[in-house]
């Protein structure tokens, strides 16, 4: 009997624990318009939640620390150090689409973010040397993530098991300070080919950089589903 109290006394530990914050309201499974109702929760809080959830133990999105980001292309070698991205919280939320008899949602939202980091640049755009490494800046306008993903329900907590991602975006600006050692003219020229031709560089840039913010999501989603158990999340 005690130790049956003491299971409960834990349990309900646990269950305060991973309360579900108070700026987001669960939807009940048998609502007709599910979808609808978690993308009010998610627009509601979203912002919020992006912040992180300390109590929880759930990483900010926002600002996103990266770390470490490499383009690895046999004519262009281009690394991003102490990489962190903002503006995340200001993300718009598309649509949220739940299909769960087979357990399976998508997401799909769009953000203006920007990249912030230390950079080493060298090789080849297209036909123009470049070479620099200092502060590095980029801004993608309308960045449009769709993460379409698996989860399955373990111990009373929902994990994403699997997911697949797409992205787009409307532009990208970028500030590379100090190429070529601080030639200005040198550094100009190149500065504007590189604004002009935006789009092959980001083709570079952004498998690693944007996957990486895409991994970010789903972990610290993870994390959140890990310390809220399911039955708070959907009644
Ligand atoms: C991104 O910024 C542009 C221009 O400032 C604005 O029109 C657009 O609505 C913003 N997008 C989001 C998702 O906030």
């Amino acid at each position: 009997m005690a130790v049956h109290f003491m299971l409960m006394a834990l349990f309900t530990a646990c269950a305060n624990a991973g309360a579900l914050p108070q700026y987001f309201t669960a939807c009940s499974s048998s609502n007709p318009h599910l979808d609808q109702c978690i993308e009010q929760v998610i627009s509601a809080g979203g912002a919020k939640f992006v912040e992180g959830i300390p109590e929880l133990g759930v990483a900010p999105l926002d600002p996103l620390q990266l770390g470490k980001v490499v383009v690895n292309n046999p004519a262009l070698k281009l690394t991003f150090t102490d990489t962190v991205v903002t503006g995340l919280k200001g993300f718009k939320l598309n649509s949220y689409k739940m299909n769960g008899a087979r357990n399976k949602a998508t997401i799909d939202f769009t953000a203006n973010v920007t990249l912030k980091a230390h950079y080493e640049i060298d090789g080849q755009v297209l036909i123009l040397p470049i070479r620099g490494n200092g502060p590095a800046k980029i801004k993608i306008t309308n960045l449009n993530i769709v993460i379409k993903y698996d989860f399955d329900t373990k111990d009373g907590h929902w994990v994403v098991t699997n997911y697949k991602d797409n992205y787009k975006m409307d532009h990208a600006y970028f500030k590379f300070s100090n190429l070529f050692g601080g030639n200005k003219e040198l550094a100009d020229t190149t500065h504007k080919f590189t604004n002009q031709n935006w789009e092959i560089i980001m083709q570079e840039i952004a498998p690693p950089a944007i996957k990486g913010i895409i991994r970010s999501c789903v972990d610290v989603v993870n994390n959140f589903f890990g310390s809220v158990p399911a039955t708070e999340l959907l009644l």
